[in-house]
């Protein structure tokens, strides 16, 4: 079924229509009414001008499209550039148009060419949804519903795939451009785009309703902290404490779920980092745009096709300690790699720095514990706590809320250890208020009062404590909501 590996990359994908017996003219797509309710009722469009496409669109896209397969020679196609090769395969469809005559007005048969160009140059009904920088996240469950995650809310889209194994080939297509396959034999594959966006497929039988493919969009110009100020994510007074924070050499957590905000955080705390330090990042697809001369990225490599030849996030970290580093940033600790994370931080690689999944600051405690304990360090819990305490410095908790805004809802410092329990404090907070009329949530950003933070005298190291202490204060009587 759709374990093909026909289509190579610049290849044609094997041709995602059956081939159609010799048309006779077909007066279709005179009119295209909204899709019959049978099918799922999009609740949004994907873009405003697009229109939902019927079936007969996909009658007549399939006859034209193995017209267009007949007549041109698509390896030859492969060696164009994208411009020329669009060109030519405008030419011959709308040669193929008017002398089939296919009766559709001049919108339809510009829209019906993206089309045919995005399925033999690109990555086909997903090429709209490429284009737009406005999307975080495009989440494709089968051939029949595409989500999109626009302003931190997730909608469903108009588009739609011819069948899966349209949708397969897209997806073979996207991976082997990495060098990757995904088939029945492996069907879990991660791959990133050539703009840098992150891929990760499932293919069946592990999915069971036809490839689901997920892709987190790149996004070039990354947010800094005055955006998200602009944004309300944090009060310009806790922009100021996360700025003192990232300069300052604290080691620190960036905790919060999936699409929070976690990785966007820590790129902005990275550019408060002094020029003249040796920085390390260590990924497991490089997101972070740090703007330092003196960077040197590392990422990670998964498994050849063979299963050999993997580099783990650990094997990262291992090494960096081998290269001199001022501060190891790792993009997201999922595994054994926390350990060698906070012996660096232990180990005067102060200022390093780590996102991690969870939903408090204290749950993320317990995550970096568990992971320790997981990773196989028999160690016992108390030392791994000992450890936790002398090394985090900070989290900062990210979180998307119910309304679909991302905030900064903690700042928190790590105190020490009584008894068992690992103490911490919270330097700053959001408390949401209640909810406006349009259903967004409104809160505001305060300190909790702490006038000295435990950092504070590495503050003062860094000329930075005047800095701090008014931001503190200000956060503290600024009693106005956050988010306006
Ligand atoms: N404070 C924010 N306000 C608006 N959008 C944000 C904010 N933080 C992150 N984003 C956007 O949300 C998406 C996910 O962010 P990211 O940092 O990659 O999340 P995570 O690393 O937690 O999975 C990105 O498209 C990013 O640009
Ligand atoms: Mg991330």
């Amino acid at each position: 079924m759709f374990g093909k590996r026909a289509s190579q990359p610049g290849q044609a994908p094997a041709s995602p229509m059956p081939a159609a017996p010799k048309p006779a003219p077909v007066p279709v797509l005179a009119a295209r009414p909204a899709p019959t309710a049978a099918r799922s009722a999009p609740v949004a469009p994907a873009n405003p001008g697009e229109t939902p496409r019927n079936d007969d669109y996909y009658v007549t896209k399939a006859m034209i499209f193995s017209a267009l397969i007949e007549a041109i020679d698509l390896s030859q196609l492969s060696r164009l550039d994208p411009e020329s090769a669009r060109e030519e395969i405008r030419d011959i469809v709308n040669e193929i148009i008017s002398i089939k005559n296919f009766v559709m007005s001049i919108a339809e048969q510009e829209d019906l060419l993206d089309d045919i160009c995005n399925d033999v140059l690109g990555f086909g009904p997903l090429e709209p949804l490429l284009a737009r920088d406005d999307i975080a996240d495009i989440m494709v469950n089968g051939c029949n519903k595409t989500y999109i995650e626009v302003g931190g809310k997730i909608q469903l889209t108009n588009v739609r795939f011819k069948d899966n194994a349209q949708l397969m080939n897209i997806c073979q297509r996207i991976v082997s451009q990495v060098g990757r396959r995904v088939d029945e034999a492996s069907p879990i594959c991660d791959a990133r785009l050539l703009d840098g966006s992150r891929v990760n497929v499932i293919a069946p039988p592990l999915a069971i309703d036809g490839p689901t493919l997920t892709i987190r969009k790149f996004r070039k110009e990354k947010l800094t902290l005055d955006q998200l100020v602009k944004y309300g994510s944090i009060s310009p007074e806790g922009a100021e404490i996360l700025k003192v924070i990232g300069r300052v050499r604290c080691n620190v957590v960036i905790s919060g779920g999936t699409g929070s905000g976690k990785t966007t955080l820590l790129n902005c705390l990275t550019n408060y980092i002094d020029e003249d330090e040796r920085v390390i990042t260590c990924e497991d697809a490089a997101e972070l745009q740090l703007q330092q001369p003196h960077v040197v990225r590392l990422e990670t490599r998964p498994p050849s096709l063979e299963g050999t030849g993997a580099i783990s996030m650990r094997d990262l970290v291992k090494n960096c300690l081998r290269m001199r580093p001022e501060r190891i940033i790792v993009g997201e600790v999922r595994g054994p790699e926390a350990f060698d994370l906070l012996q660096a931080m232990n180990t005067g690689h102060d200022g390093s720095m780590g996102t991690l999944h969870a939903n408090s600051p204290r749950e993320a405690l317990s995550r970096v514990e568990s992971m320790i304990t997981m990773g196989g360090f028999s160690l016992p819990a108390r030392t791994i706590r000992e450890m936790l305490v002398s090394s985090i410095d900070v989290i900062v908790q990210a979180a998307r809320l119910r309304d679909g805004s991302r905030r900064i809802t903690h700042i928190t410092e790590v105190m020490g250890l009584e008894g068992d329990v690992i103490t911490t404090q919270d330097l700053f907070i959001y408390d949401i208020v209640g909810e406006d009329a349009q259903g967004k949530l409104v809160g505001r950003h305060r300190s909790t009062g702490i006038g000295r933070p435990r950092f504070w005298d590495r503050a003062r190291y860094y000329g930075e404590e005047k800095r701090l202490a008014a931001a503190l204060d200000a956060a503290e009587f600024g009693e106005r909501p956050a988010g306006a």
